[in-house]
């Protein structure tokens, strides 16, 4: 079976690095491997709705900007095809049939709806569209029949739940549709970096983000002010590594050859764990390392933003593309769907000729 990858994103801000290593850096590589007959990545707009219903202008302001994320981080329009969930109507379509194959208490137990819940203060009165979202994204992917699902652990329950509407879908109805597998970051840093601030998450209204188009400057101010150890105040003291958000990123970032280019004290990052615990290693040595491997990550993704915001025509263009091409591939499935639950009147000659044989004996 040809292998084909669906993911996506919220359009609620611009993308940041927990993004990048969590997700962007692999689908590119997913992308340039070769091994996949489609790659398809989509703005979740519509999914971005169901929890900012009363401010679709933060939604809109955003879908230009998290497409040029993605072509910035290398993202390639003639290998991805990139398009916006709400202009696919055949998504809502399919999410409306699926809805019949999941109960309320099921949508309830899901631990990420259920946290999300919490978060946003929903648990007096939960919007029926956030609490469907996981149906919605269903459909999201079996629409493109995608077999490979790259995201970050979170997303975990989401696959689970498509993964059983499929086999519901298929055993009630006939098999039509494909059961997809997660991909999860094969670094576990990378499945949830944290912030800046050494909080949990890198997560935009925590205020602790290094976004994607950050300029180098503000790169540098954001990676000087970090949370390191609290306890390791001289530099002769014995630092921590563990819950440090400088080694956590250097954990997420680095390699060998950064040793090399930008440290050759040290022969890899166990030795620099090592001396900053034994004491005599200062958390500006370590920022300023870290400093270097960002901006020369950064660099290339910046300068691809900075051609494409001067050609933002064109980036219009490749997503009105892309939902073309979109569509094309969820009306086929929609049509399979619909015909495997025999609602299909007019294209299913079986239908007419049964009431013909009633009527017409
Ligand atoms: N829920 C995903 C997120 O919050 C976004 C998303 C919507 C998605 N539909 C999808 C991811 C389909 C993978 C597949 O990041």
């Amino acid at each position: 079976m040809s292998k084909i990858i669906l993911t996506g994103d919220r359009p609620t801000g611009r993308l940041h690095l927990g993004h990048y290593v969590g997700s962007l850096k692999r689908r590119v590589a997913l992308q340039n491997s070769g091994e996949y007959e489609k790659v398809l990545i989509m703005i979740a707009d519509a999914q971005a709705l169901t929890d900012n219903f009363d401010n679709p202008e933060k939604i809109r302001q955003n879908i230009l900007e998290v497409a040029l994320d993605y072509l910035s981080v290398g993202l390639d329009p003639s290998l991805s095809t990139l398009f916006i969930q709400s202009q696919i109507p055949e998504l809502t379509e399919l999410t409306f049939y699926y809805l019949n194959l999941v109960s309320v208490s099921r949508l309830q137990r899901n631990p990420t709806v259920k946290s999300e819940i919490q978060l946003r203060n929903f648990e007096a009165s939960i919007p029926t569209g956030f609490l469907c979202y996981p149906v919605s994204q269903a459909a999201d992917i079996t629409a493109f029949k995608a077999t490979t699902v790259p995201v970050g652990e979170d997303q975990l329950p989401m696959l689970e739940q498509t993964r059983e509407i499929v086999r519901k879908f298929n055993s009630i109805y006939q098999e039509t549709l494909v059961e997809p597998e997660a991909l999860l970051p094969e670094n576990s840093v990378c499945c949830r970096l944290p912030g800046t601030d050494g909080k949990a998450k890198m997560s935009k209204s925590l205020g602790n983000c290094i976004y994607l188009a950050d300029s180098p400057e503000c790169v540098h101010q954001k990676i000087m002010s970090m949370y390191t150890d609290p306890q390791h105040l001289k530099v002769s003291d014995p630092g921590h590594v563990e819950g440090n958000a400088v080694f956590t990123y250097l954990d997420a970032f680095c390699e060998a050859r950064h040793f090399a280019e930008f440290l050759p004290d040290y022969a890899n990052l166990d030795e620099l764990k090592a001396h900053y615990e034994r004491g005599g290693l200062g958390d500006v040595k370590i920022k300023k390392f870290l400093e270097a491997i960002l901006q020369q990550e950064l660099e290339p993704i910046r300068a691809r933003r900075k051609e494409y915001e001067q050609n933002i025509d064109a980036v219009y263009d490749i997503l009105k593309a892309g939902c073309g091409k979109a569509r094309a591939i969820a009306q086929q499935t929609l049509d399979e769907v619909k015909a495997a639950m025999k609602i299909n009147y007019f294209e299913d000659d079986s239908f007419l000729q049964a009431y013909k044989e009633k009527y017409q004996n």
